[in-house]
C-alpha cells in the first residue's frame, strides 16, 4: 500500500509518500520545505509566521512527494497527518489540507500523534525495532520517555516538568552568539570544548569527567535530571543556571570560555538523559532503546547513549539525522501502524496544541 504523510507542526512543512509491502517501510519521497532561514533573525519560531508559511508551502511540496515518488494522488490508500502536539495556528495547515486531499480523493485519513512520529522514524531504518521496547523522543519542545507495548500503545513513563532540551539548547546557545536553532552549532562548539578540556581528538567525553576544567567550580551547572527514580526531568534549571553563569561574565568582564561552557552544558544534559534512561533500562530490562527527535542527532548524545546501550546489552536505535527532524515520512510511517489499527478521522478532524 502507499501512503502519503502530512507534517507541520512546526516551522517545517513537509510531505512523503511512503510504500509498504510485505510490512517493509519505503520513503519513495521526503520533500521537506524549511522555514528555518525565516525565524532566524527573530531567534526562535513566530507562530503567526509559520503558519501563513506553511500555507504558502504545503501544496507545491505535496505535488513534489508526489512526483518524486511517481504516483499519481488516485493511486495511494491512506493520508496521514499529524494533529497534535504542536503550534496551533501551524499545525491547522496540515490538517486542513490533507482533509480536502483525503476528501477529494476518496482516501481514508488517520491522525498522528507527533511525539509518536518521531519515534516511528526508527521503523524507516534497515533493521527496525519491534514493539516493546523503551522510547524517547528528544525535541524543540518535548523531553519523553516512553514504554512502547505495541506500535499504538505508547506509555508515557517520563517527561520534563518545564522546559524541553532543545529549547534549552536554543535559548543558551543564543546567548553566547549560536544562530537560531543553536542545536548543531552548540554540538561543535562543545566538541571543541571537551578537546581543549581532555587533549583528547576523540572517545574525550568519558575522559571529560575527570578533567579539571569539569571541577572548575565557576563553570558550575546543575543536573536537569530529577533526583530519585522519577523519570522526570527539570531543564528550566540548567538553563537558568547557565543564564546567571553568563550575565555573572558579562557583569566582572571576564571573559567566558565558550567552547568550554558549551561542553559542560552539554555534558549536564546528556548526563540527565542517559542517567534516566539507565534507570527506565532497570525497571524495563532486556528491550531495544531507540532515541529521536531534532536533538537526537547530537553526537555526545548518540556516543553517550551507545556506551549506555552496550552496557545494558540493548540494542539501540537512532534514526539517521536526516529522519531525526520533523518530516512527513515518520508521520506517514506511525499512520501506517495507526491505520492497521483501524483509526480512522473524519472530517471533524482538529488540530490540538497540546499532547493528547
Ligand atoms: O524535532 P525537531 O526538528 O522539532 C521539534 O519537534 O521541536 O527538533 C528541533 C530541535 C531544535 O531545538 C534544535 O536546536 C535541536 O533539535 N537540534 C539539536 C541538534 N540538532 C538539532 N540539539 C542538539 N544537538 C544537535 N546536533
Ligand atoms: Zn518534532
Amino acid at each position: 500500500m502507499y501512503l502519503i504523510g502530512f507534517e507541520s507542526s512546526c516551522d517545517e512543512t513537509a510531505a512523503s509518500v511512503l510504500r509498504v509491502e510485505d510490512g517493509k517501510l519505503t520513503v519513495l519521497s521526503d520533500i521537506i520545505a524549511s522555514q528555518v532561514e525565516t525565524h532566524r533573525r527573530f531567534g526562535g519560531v513566530v507562530p503567526e509566521i509559520a503558519g501563513r508559511a506553511h500555507i504558502e508551502a504545503i501544496s507545491r511540496i505535496t505535488y513534489e512527494a508526489l512526483s518524486v515518488a511517481g504516483i499519481e494522488p488516485d493511486a495511494l490508500d491512506c493520508v496521514a497527518v499529524t494533529s497534535h502536539p504542536g503550534l496551533i495556528g501551524a499545525l491547522l495547515v496540515a490538517v486542513n489540507f490533507a482533509k480536502s486531499f483525503a476528501l477529494s480523493h476518496r482516501l481514508p485519513l488517520v491522525e498522528v500523534d507527533h511525539m509518536r512520529a518521531h519515534i516511528a522514524a526508527a521503523y524507516l531504518t534497515e533493521t527496525p525495532p519491534k514493539p516493546p521496547f523503551l522510547a524517547m523522543a528528544v525535541s524543540g519542545g518535548h523531553t519523553s520517555i516512553y514504554y512502547v507495548a505495541d506500535y499504538t500503545d505508547y506509555r508515557l513513563i517520563g517527561s520534563t516538568r518545564d522546559d524541553a532540551i532543545g529549547e534549552a539548547f536554543d535559548k543558551v546557545g543564543r546567548l553566547i552568539g549560536i544562530p537560531y536553532p543553536a542545536g548543531a552549532g552548540f554540538d561543535r562548539l562543545a566538541t571543541e570544548g571537551f578537546r581543549k578540556a581532555t587533549g583528547l581528538e576523540t572517545d574525550f567525553f568519558r575522559a571529560y569527567r575527570k578533567s579539571d576544567a569539569y571541577r572548575d567550580p565557576a563553570m558550575h551547572l546543575p543536573s536537569p535530571a530529577l533526583a530519585g527514580d522519577t523519570l522526570d526531568f527539570s531543564f528550566s534549571g540548567l538553563k537558568t543556571a547557565a543564564v546567571n553563569l553568563i550575565h555573572h561574565h558579562e557583569q566582572t568582564g571576564e571573559p567566558l570560555d565558550r567552547a568550554l561552557f558549551a561542553a559542560r552544558y552539554t555534558y549536564e544534559a546528556v548526563e540527565a538523559v542517559a542517567g534516566k534512561l539507565g534507570v527506565a533500562l532497570t525497571q524495563h530490562p532486556g528491550i531495544p532503546l531507540v532515541v529521536s527527535g531534532g536533538v537526537a542527532a547530537n553526537s555526545h548524545l548518540r556516543h553517550r547513549l551507545a556506551a549506555l546501550a552496550a552496557e545494558r546489552g540493548v540494542t539501540l536505535h537512532i534514526p539517521p539525522i536526516s529522519l531525526c527532524g520533523d518530516n512527513g515520512a515518520m508521520v506517514a510511517a506511525q499512520g501506517y501502524y495507526e491505520f492497521l489499527a483501524g483509526a480512522r478521522a473524519t472530517s471533524h478532524l482538529n488540530a490540538r496544541a497540546t499532547d493528547d
